[in-house]
């Protein structure tokens, strides 16, 4: 007979399988890899690109941590990511600098499981063209006082899912897009991991 130590240990120790899709550098899977190695309840299971020569696999790779690469086509279509999630036994799905759009079936499929990270305030500075410093440049030239980061739910429509967190930085006198670069992934660094271990553990 399986003793209470065991079904204990069965229900209540199943780590959160989490699956981190970017296209670029990968600061942020990096990070994300480096705050989830021995965490008691979240693993990264895999790190997946649709660039096949993005550095974000190299150094997951390097990580130890199983990567994928899918192409544009292959990214477009939701039957071939949920066959990989299914198969990977996924249950978020972490989007660090990932700039293809999320095919609508599987954000059905993983409502409320899907987590973006922006690089400014939402909803000012979001949708389609901006990402990375398209954000910064287009902050500095509105006159802006201030920038920051949103982590949001993804929905069907790009940018706009229910806000999760926001974290503020100001703009400075003579603020350049390399200069908020460096405030903005500071901010992610600093706060990233944090909320989605507070968002997928609930
Ligand atoms: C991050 O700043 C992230 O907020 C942004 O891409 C960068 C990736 O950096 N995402 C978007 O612009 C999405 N619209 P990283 O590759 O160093 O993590």
């Amino acid at each position: 007979m399986q003793g209470i130590a065991d079904s204990f240990y069965l229900c209540g120790m199943q780590k959160t399988n989490v699956a981190i899709f970017a296209s670029g550098t990968g600061s942020n899977a990096v990070n994300l890899i480096r705050h989830f190695a021995d965490h008691s309840s979240i693993d990264v299971a895999f790190v997946l690109s649709n660039k096949e020569d993005a550095d974000v696999l190299t150094s997951a790779r390097e990580l130890g941590i199983t990567t994928f690469y899918r192409s544009n086509d292959d990214v477009a279509d939701a039957e071939v990511l949920m066959v990989l999630c299914r198969e990977m036994k996924i249950d978020g799905i972490v989007l660090a600098g990932y700039l293809r759009k999320v095919p609508e079936q599987f954000i059905q499929n993983f409502e409320g499981k899907i987590i973006n990270l922006h690089p400014s305030l939402l909803p000012k500075f979001g949708g389609k063209g901006m990402y990375g410093s398209h954000v910064h440049k287009a902050v500095i030239e509105s006159g802006e006082e201030e920038s920051g980061i949103t982590i949001h739910y993804v929905n069907e429509a790009f940018d706009e899912g229910r806000i999760i967190a926001q974290f503020h930085c100001s703009l400075d006198e003579g603020e350049t897009v390399e200069s908020l670069a460096g405030k903005i992934k500071w901010l992610e660094h600093s706060y990233f991991p944090t909320v989605i271990e507070r968002t997928l553990m609930q």
